[in-house]
């Protein structure tokens, strides 16, 4: 494997944060930290200890996460030139977190956070690849502030009914290339958030979930930031979504050079959503849309909202090659 340019930061980060909620290890005292020194890892700058084999499960009761930060369980903060993979197989046991959530069941102690399998924030350069991602409490994987990002070979799995699952978020972020992997949840398959640029897509197969989805951007009037997103070659299969666009309204700022292409929908409630009223209530249903285009052979089922002005949305939006089976 690779040599790790970070890997003392990287040891360092395993010790206090990767580890720190891992189950077994979280009996008894809430929390344990323990040494990946002491499980065979090296830290010499040389010896790639980042890889994952076998099972990694987060603690089944939330619990645990009383007084902590409910959105972690595994971060990377600040690492340059992290590559993490393996074959194993991280398991969130999110189910526990799923029946208590406000997103279905607004219940007096339904709870609002639950933590993100796996974050990188502020990542430079860096690999996640070859994994199995299932049964998140939440997004499955968060990439937040990174510039050069390369994701592939994945396997995500959650349930269609799992709230707020998302298979990829990406927030803040340029330069996120996403290959070759298998996407199925109970949320977006990949979300791309404001401020985020440069961003390919390929060689996804994606449902059931929500479909690839850019925004909700512009939340509270703030002014939006998104472009050069290429997206190529996605099978949409038994989504609620395909492709989908959503601003909240009153946004600013702008969503441009946004393509999609050779994207197949097979059994896709709304292929095309172009949303510029997001608020998740009822949306007003008159539409302008322009400078964009699109073959979508059900394109009586492409639904847009309210076109707001402010947002300089569509200024390049290019789709082709979409095929509905
Ligand atoms: C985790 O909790 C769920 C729901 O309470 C339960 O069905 C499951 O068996 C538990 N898993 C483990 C490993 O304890
Ligand atoms: C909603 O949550 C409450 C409290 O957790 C639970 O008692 C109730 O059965 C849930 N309702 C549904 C429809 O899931
Ligand atoms: C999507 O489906 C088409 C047609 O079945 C297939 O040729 C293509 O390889 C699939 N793409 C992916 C990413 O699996
Ligand atoms: C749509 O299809 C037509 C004819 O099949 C083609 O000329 C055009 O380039 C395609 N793409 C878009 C975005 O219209």
């Amino acid at each position: 494997m690779g040599v790790l340019s970070s890997s003392r930061t990287l040891m360092i980060l395993c010790s206090f944060i990767l580890v720190a909620f891992s189950s077994s290890y979280a009996t008894g005292s809430k929390v344990t930290f323990i040494n990946v020194l002491d499980y065979g890892a090296v830290g010499d700058g040389y010896i790639d200890d980042s890889q994952i084999y076998g099972t990694l499960k987060a603690p089944n009761d939330t619990s645990i996460w009383e007084g902590l930060d409910a959105t972690i369980w595994l971060a990377f903060e600040n690492v340059n030139g992290l590559t993490v993979s393996g074959s194993g197989t991280i398991d969130g046991q999110g189910s526990n977190w799923w029946a208590q959530s406000c997103r279905y069941n607004n219940s007096k102690d339904c709870t609002k956070w639950a933590p993100t399998e796996i974050k990188f924030i502020s990542c430079q350069n860096s690999r996640l690849k070859d994994l199995h991602f299932i049964n998140s409490p939440n997004t499955h994987i968060l990439i937040q502030y990174c510039n050069m990002f390369w994701v592939s070979n994945l396997n995500i799995a959650s349930p269609k009914t799992s709230p707020n699952t998302d298979g990829i978020h990406i927030d803040g972020s340029t330069g996120v290339f996403i290959d070759d992997s298998i996407i199925q949840s109970g949320d977006d398959c990949i979300s791309i958030g404001d401020h985020t640029s440069n961003v390919q897509i390929n060689n996804i197969n994606c449902g059931p979930g929500h479909g690839v989805s850019i925004g909700s951007l512009g939340k509270g009037g703030s002014s939006a930031q998104v472009e050069n997103i290429y997206v190529n070659n996605v099978n949409f299969s038994e989504t609620t979504n395909g492709v989908r666009i959503k601003t909240w309204q009153g946004a600013s700022g702008y969503a441009r050079d946004i393509t999609f292409r050779q994207i197949n929908f097979n059994n896709v409630q709304y292929p095309i959503i172009i949303d510029q009223y997001y608020c998740d209530h009822q949306h007003p249903s008159s539409c302008t849309l322009y400078q964009c285009s699109w073959n979508d052979s059900r394109s009586d089922s492409t639904r847009c909202f309210m076109f707001d002005p402010r947002l300089r949305l569509c200024l390049a939006i290019l789709a082709d090659n979409l095929v509905d089976s």
